[in-house]
């Protein structure tokens, strides 16, 4: 019989928000008239803009007409897109990363995952714990050695570069998912000096950029001088611009970023990844990469912005609320997400069944992040104005009760 790749029997044996969307469902079968308010997954509820609206249906409408009917795209992605991305995210904000260093895809989730392809078995990687679980996940399935690094009150969350620890490999998350904590730019040059010394790769997930609000704060690694060298960046229009059902993101590779070889011959990396995409993939539609387009014109931004301020409403009032109600709470100012320490004596899932029972909403339990969430739930703060005021008074009356 076909033996199976056994460090799928290491992980998790069903994915974080599988679990929550069948507690969930169980709940919603058992209380058919309760009104359940989702905080748990990240997914955006406010629809498209209109200007990426357009740009979907004017490329749709392209498609009935032989004279601009798309039929596959180029390997790394449409042009006007790349353009697009490398003049309004990097090079006018004065970042030397251009259309040749970016590869379009369908969301940084797979890119993260996918990546991993291309790089040897067995590597020593640094992992933050609490954590988005695919980082995680992804490494357990490949075999690799994962060194966890505790992100906890006392360093803000915030991963700290290790003493005497090798690495080939570091993920970083900055706006973070899930505690919602930003990296400060002295501690992203840490993290740069860190893997220039040890040669290693660091990859940036940007995918919550747009909620930043501090201007002091690195948007994307390239700020730092040195990261071209060692740093992939990887985004997503998820957030930005709503595309959590559409697909869409990207993956920053700089030319000067070198891997080696077990014969140690130095390759530039972006060829592997380039020679891995056009393998197993075939790219992102026609009509989607239009609408992205769309995001990065005047009347486009400016749209998603506001979508963007929405969101960051809902997360200021959730902050406010449950620090009213005497909760320790963190991130949700320049991030989506609010992270909460659970009353004293509950665990997170405890906490999570406690907030589904009495108040019907639905959180992410930190300990699903890892054991270093435990003790901790997570909001989304990208419900309706509506559901977060009710879910607002929902636990408002719980704590007076
Ligand atoms: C989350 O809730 O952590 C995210 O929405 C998941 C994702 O972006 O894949």
């Amino acid at each position: 019989m076909t033996r199976l790749n056994e460090n799928y029997l290491k992980v998790e044996k069903s994915y974080l928000f599988t679990d929550i969307e069948h507690k969930v469902h169980a709940f919603s079968e058992a209380n058919p008239d309760a009104k359940i308010i989702r905080m748990g997954i990240g997914d955006v509820t406010r629809p498209l803009a209109r200007p990426i609206v357009d740009g979907l249906k004017a490329a749709s409408e392209e498609q009935a007409h032989v004279e601009t009917f798309k039929g596959y795209g180029p390997e790394k992605g449409y042009a006007f897109l790349r353009d697009a991305i490398a003049d309004k995210v990097y090079l006018s904000r004065g970042i030397n990363i251009t259309a040749e260093d970016i590869f379009i895809s369908d969301g940084a989730k797979s890119d993260m995952g996918n990546f991993l392809d291309i790089l040897a078995k067995g590597l020593d990687v640094l992992i933050a714990d609490p954590v988005y679980p695919v980082y995680m996940d992804t490494n357990i399935m490949e075999g690799n050695r994962i060194h966890k690094l505790p992100c906890l009150a006392e360093n803000d969350f915030l991963p700290q570069v290790p003493k005497d620890q090798k690495a080939d490999l570091i993920y970083i998350c900055s706006p973070n998912n899930p505690t919602g904590m930003t990296m400060t730019r002295e501690a992203l040059e840490d993290w740069v000096s860190y893997a220039l010394e040890q040669d290693a790769i660091i990859l940036f997930d940007a995918a919550y950029e747009a909620f930043i609000q501090d201007d002091s704060l690195p948007r994307s690694i390239y700020e730092i001088p040195g990261a071209e060298k060692v740093a992939v960046e990887v985004r997503s229009f998820s957030k930005f611009a709503g595309f959590t059902g559409l697909r869409c993101g990207y993956t920053v590779i700089p030319s000067g970023l070198m891997v080696r070889s077990e014969d140690g011959q130095n390759y530039p990396l972006a060829d592997f990844w380039m020679r891995r995409q056009t393998t197993k993939y075939n790219g992102v539609p026609y009509v989607v990469q239009r609408a992205a387009e769309a995001a990065y014109t005047d009347e486009g931004y400016a749209a998603c912005m506001e979508n963007i301020r929405y969101y960051l409403d809902n997360a200021k009032a959730l902050k406010e609320a449950l620090e009213t109600l005497g909760l320790k709470v963190y991130g949700a100012e320049n991030a989506p997400y609010i992270w909460a320490e659970t009353p004293a004596d509950q665990t997170s899932w405890e906490y999570f069944d406690f907030l589904l029972n009495e108040a019907h909403l639905v959180v992410t339990p930190g300990s699903g992040f890892g054991a270093c969430g435990e003790g901790y739930i997570r909001l989304s703060a990208f419900a309706s104005h509506e559901d977060t005021k009710e879910a607002i008074s929902r636990l408002n009356a719980i704590v007076k009760n």
